[in-house]
């Protein structure tokens, strides 16, 4: 079993996701850690290609059609020790369509992967079945750039994961009470007196308030962690402030900015190369960046 599942999710498409992922990965594996990476962004698999795997058996859609029994017989080596790869392949549509009992089995399996760490990598969008994996992780990367339209569609991932995790804790006492509120909340230009996550609580305490405070705990404990990519200027680091700001204001959340990385050509010319900057160009400031995000993984997130 994974000592450490590490979700890394971004709503916005090439913020630089799998980029993270993969290098990520690196990083962790040469600490030494058995790691795993998986790439389940499965409509736009490349986590492979940034990792310079260049053929494989059995991907992670060979699972999913039940062409093999085990996600474990679609591991492969890569050429990183301490690192393998479960490859997303090409086979069916994106993961936001899988029924919900195939996406249950494939948590189970991922979950009971033998290593020290597992590494998933997910695609852009903020389906329900992508937020759910974030829940599963011990550990959530949410990857944004700078630009205010990437900024503003990781602050409405946020709302769509507090959503989520309302309507399964409000599922279990008064439903039908708690999620006609709840969908009364989704609607925020219908209830503007229910436009933030603060205002929806004390309506529903309404209806039972010793309910609610189980759900304030739950909240309190959902704590996302920003990565800022493509970071060019001193103004964009300060783009970590307006988010926090933000999702402060909406969710009374504490969102933490835990690393900007650089926009760097080293990035681009290891992609030219086929081959992941952590190995070509170890010292670049995005690789540098890089191993501070693991030693951050590993240690203090
Ligand atoms: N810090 C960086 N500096 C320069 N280029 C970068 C950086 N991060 C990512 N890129 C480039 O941006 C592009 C998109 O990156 P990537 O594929 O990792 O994004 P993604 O979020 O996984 O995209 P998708 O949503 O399509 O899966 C790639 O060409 C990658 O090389
Ligand atoms: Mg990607």
């Amino acid at each position: 079993m994974p000592k450490k599942v590490i979700a890394i999710v971004g709503p916005k498409g090439g913020v630089g996701k799998s980029t993270i992922s993969a290098n990520l990965a690196i990083a962790i594996a040469a600490s030494g850690k058995k790691t795993i990476a998986v790439d389940l962004d499965l409509g736009g698999a490349n986590l492979h290609v940034i990792l310079g795997v260049r053929s494989y058996e059995y991907s992670l859609d060979d699972f999913v059609l039940k062409h093999i029994k085990n996600l474990e017989s679609a591991l492969i080596e890569t050429e990183v020790p301490n690192l393998k790869l479960i490859c997303g392949g090409s086979k069916i549509p994106d993961i936001a369509n899988m029924p919900f009992q195939q996406k249950l089995k494939l948590i189970g399996h991922i979950s009971k992967l033998d290593c020290d760490v597992v590494i998933l990598d997910l695609s852009a969008g903020s389906a329900f079945n992508v937020v759910d994996f974030l829940f599963i992780a011990q550990i959530g990367l949410l990857v944004t750039t700078p630009e205010v339209t990437s900024l503003m569609k990781a602050y409405g991932f946020i709302k769509t994961a507090i959503f989520r995790l309302l309507s399964f804790h409000f599922k279990t006492k008064h439903a039908e009470k708690f999620m006609e509120l709840l969908d009364k909340a989704k609607d925020v230009d219908a209830n503007p007196d229910l436009n933030t996550i603060e205002k929806f609580l004390k309506a529903a305490e309404l209806i039972d308030a010793e309910h609610v405070a189980a759900a304030r705990e739950k909240i309190a404990r959902f704590t996302p962690n920003f990565v800022i990519n493509m970071v060019a200027s001193a103004r964009d680091v300060n783009t970590g402030m307006v988010i926090q700001n933000l999702v402060k204001q909406y969710t009374n959340l504490n969102a933490q900015v835990i690393l900007t990385l650089p926009t760097d050509e080293s990035v681009k010319r290891a992609l030219f190369k086929t081959k992941p900057v952590m190995l070509t160009e170890p010292m670049s400031p995005f690789s540098i960046a890089i191993k501070e995000l693991a030693y951050k993984c590993l240690n203090t997130i």
